[in-house]
């Protein structure tokens, strides 16, 4: 590879122990969607809902990862991670969510667990990155009870065939984008669009984060690290008026507080459950849930892109919108932004590490993913000089080293993404790759960005 030719300055601030490694999921990377066995996902049935995915984008080839495994893992090897994060295809492993296990499957995740045990990267699991088997979603989906008892099976069946290999365990990733997105705005599939579904989907999503977090431990033949990630941002009020402080605590409440109090402290937060009683809604809970939903876990993954302010009336000053319910009205800060049109808050990604240290103590944190689209232009070699995103990687990282300096625990950073790949209902059209990847013929070229990560690590790494 090149040497680094970018002005951004490699000191981090981080110890030399710091965890670092690149981050991916199976739908957006593997493709291979109809091969050994595997059956749709919900997300093969939405990028065939007219409209729904950008271009009519779908993950059926996406970065042919699938087939292309062991060369992807020796370019991770050549960015001097430690550590992999990539998720198992829960469909690949066990069709249709219920019954044995698919070998043809399950090998697959095998063979790259061995891969990257053999290039001295250790393997990183998320169970679930949004793609639920379809006949799962048919039986009702997450809004359905059952679906936390079929996943802390499907758990059960990848980690006694990986355990013996792979120290890290986390269940979910972003229960808030599988909830809300998918079952209450409907931009990610499922593509329902009913409020109370999506209130039954998280505590649901966290009941099987419970299940199988207990009957992993319950299985182990030897200590893991378990976990889970959640997407956060920041909610600030946009003024000091009643409304918009109003509006921020609902914010922080929806988005946050209703994953990591009941994880943390066995309880949904009052204020929050007020609030949907007044609008004749409740988390489904049953006696024990919070107990199970609440079982010890060693790492708190953090997904990081940007914060918010939120206001309490809309553009045009009212305080109820046309149902009748409190308006909470995200405001984007005023800073340049990335292609997704995202802010570039990177003092917020500080500020929330360290809220997270004071309302949540005791708890390990590993930034799981933070990175950045922006308009990528190749030169002729397929060279990808991307100054944005290194600035961007590079910001967030010394945010990460603040928080640090502040007392949060802090211990690692992925990299959103290895490689580009299919950005939900973005499809191919957003590139958050250090790697850049011609879909045409399947070249992987490292970006500006991977290179100044690969020196970033190396440097923190050699540091005094
Ligand atoms: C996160 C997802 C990840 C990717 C990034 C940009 O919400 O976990 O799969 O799409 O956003």
């Amino acid at each position: 590879m090149n040497p680094t030719t970018t002005a951004v300055p490699l000191a981090t601030g981080l110890p030399t122990t710091f965890q670092w490694g690149v981050a991916t999921s199976a739908y957006q990377i593997e493709g291979a969607a109809a091969e050994d066995g595997r059956t749709p996902s919900i997300w093969d049935t939405f990028c065939r809902k007219p409209g729904a995915v950008h271009n009519a984008d779908n993950g059926d080839v996406a970065c042919d990862h699938y087939h292309r495994m062991p060369a992807d893992v020796a370019l991770i090897k050549s960015l001097g991670v430690d550590s992999y994060r990539f998720s198992i295809s829960w469909p690949r492993v066990q069709p249709g969510g219920r019954g044995p296990v698919n070998p043809a499957g399950l090998a697959f995740y095998d063979r790259l667990v061995d891969e990257l045990l053999a290039n001295g990267i250790d393997p990183w699991v998320t169970l679930y990155h949004w793609d639920l088997p379809q006949e799962l979603e048919d039986a009702g989906g997450w809004p359905n009870r059952d679906t936390a008892y079929r996943f802390a099976d499907y758990a059960a069946l990848v980690f006694e065939r990986l355990q013996d290999r792979v120290a890290t365990f986390t269940t979910l990733n972003e229960p808030w984008c599988s909830a809300w997105l998918g079952y209450n705005v409907g931009v990610h599939a499922p593509g329902r669009q009913n409020f109370d579904d999506s209130i039954s989907a998280v505590h649901h999503l966290l009941l099987g984060h419970g299940l199988a977090t207990q009957r992993m431990r319950a299985l182990e033949t030897r200590p893991h690290t378990y976990g889970i990630t959640l997407n956060m941002g920041t909610a600030d009020p946009l003024t000091d008026s009643h409304e918009d402080r109003e509006a921020t605590r609902r914010a922080d409440g929806m988005g946050l507080r209703i994953y990591l109090d009941p994880l943390r402290y066995g309880r949904y937060p009052a204020d929050i459950v007020e609030d949907l009683a007044a609008r004749g809604s409740a988390f489904p809970v049953q006696d024990g849930d919070l107990a199970i939903i609440s079982e010890p876990f060693e790492v708190l993954g953090v997904n990081f892109y940007f914060g918010q302010d939120f206001a309490g009336t809309d553009e045009a000053g009212n305080t109820h919108d046309a149902a009748g319910e409190p308006v909470v009205r995200a405001v984007l800060p005023d800073t340049p932004r990335t292609a997704m049109n995202w802010p570039i808050t990177p003092s917020r990604f500080t500020q929330l590490l360290v809220r997270l240290h004071q309302d949540y103590p005791g708890m390990p944190l590993v930034v799981t993913e933070n990175g950045a689209a922006f308009v990528d232009n190749p030169d002729a070699s397929g060279f990808v000089a991307d100054d944005a995103r290194t600035a961007y990687l590079s910001s967030h990282i010394a945010a990460v080293a603040d928080a640090r300096a502040q007392g949060a625990d802090v211990r690692g950073y992925f990299a959103w993404s290895l490689m580009d790949n299919f950005e939900w209902a973005e499809g191919y059209a957003k590139r958050f790759g250090i790697v850049h990847v011609d879909y045409e013929t399947q070249t992987r070229t490292p970006k500006q960005s991977a290179l100044w990560f690969r020196d970033t690590i190396a440097h923190t790494r050699s540091a005094q």
